[in-house]
């Protein structure tokens, strides 16, 4: 299987996923693209000897369609079978979404369907929770709401920050996200509980 990955910043759990596919692995990673040429993942990337693409979304300023339009040719021409959103901070179109339906992953810092969108380790704090974590979805049209592929859960401890309950779940997200492409990757979409 071909996957393409999608990052804004950084890029750790883009990392971790081309990393995990290698071996008897079903998947390979065929590109790397991100909506900001200024990622530190896209270097990550390149070292890695995955192709990368960037498109600067900011030209287009609210048009998505038109982002979308220029997104869309380095990822088809990478034809890939999966998509990873990987902490890819863009708010994508149902017409996008549409054409990789079933197909496309991504990774939420909460134990959706609490607290989809922004700011969630700051809500769980608020809301005194007493275990935060993650969520691997399938992307549908509605912003974090398709099928849940995994979860990961981690205890909030009391004298947490969003910043340090932020580090304890990207440690999740660094092995649950590679754990549920593999067994998706295999065509079984049976949910992975960390
Ligand atoms: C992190 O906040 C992570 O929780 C979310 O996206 C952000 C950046 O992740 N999934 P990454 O290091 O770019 O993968």
């Amino acid at each position: 299987k071909r996957v393409a990955i999608l990052i804004s910043g950084g890029g750790s759990n883009m990392i971790r996923l081309v990393e995990s596919m290698e071996g008897d692995h079903p998947a390979r990673a065929v590109l790397v693209a991100s909506n900001d040429a200024s990622a530190a993942g896209l270097e990550r990337a390149a070292r890695l000897g995955v192709p990368t693409a960037a498109i600067d979304h900011r030209p287009f300023k609210g048009d998505r369609a038109a982002f979308e339009a220029e997104l869309l040719k380095p990822i088809l021409a990478a034809k890939p079978d999966i998509l990873c959103l990987a902490g890819f901070m863009r708010v994508l179109t149902p017409a996008f979404v549409a054409r990789f339906e079933g197909r496309m992953l991504n990774i939420h810092p909460s134990l959706l369907p609490l607290y989809p969108g922004l700011h969630t380790h700051q809500r769980a704090l608020d809301a005194g929770d007493a275990e935060a974590g993650c969520t691997v979805h399938e992307v549908t049209a509605v912003l974090d709401t398709g099928p849940i592929l995994g979860q990961a859960r981690v205890a909030v401890e009391p004298e947490d920050t969003a910043e340090t309950l932020a580090a304890r779940v990207l440690g999740m997200e660094h092995r649950l996200y590679p754990a549920v492409l593999r067994r998706f990757a295999a065509g079984d979409r049976s949910p992975v509980w960390l």
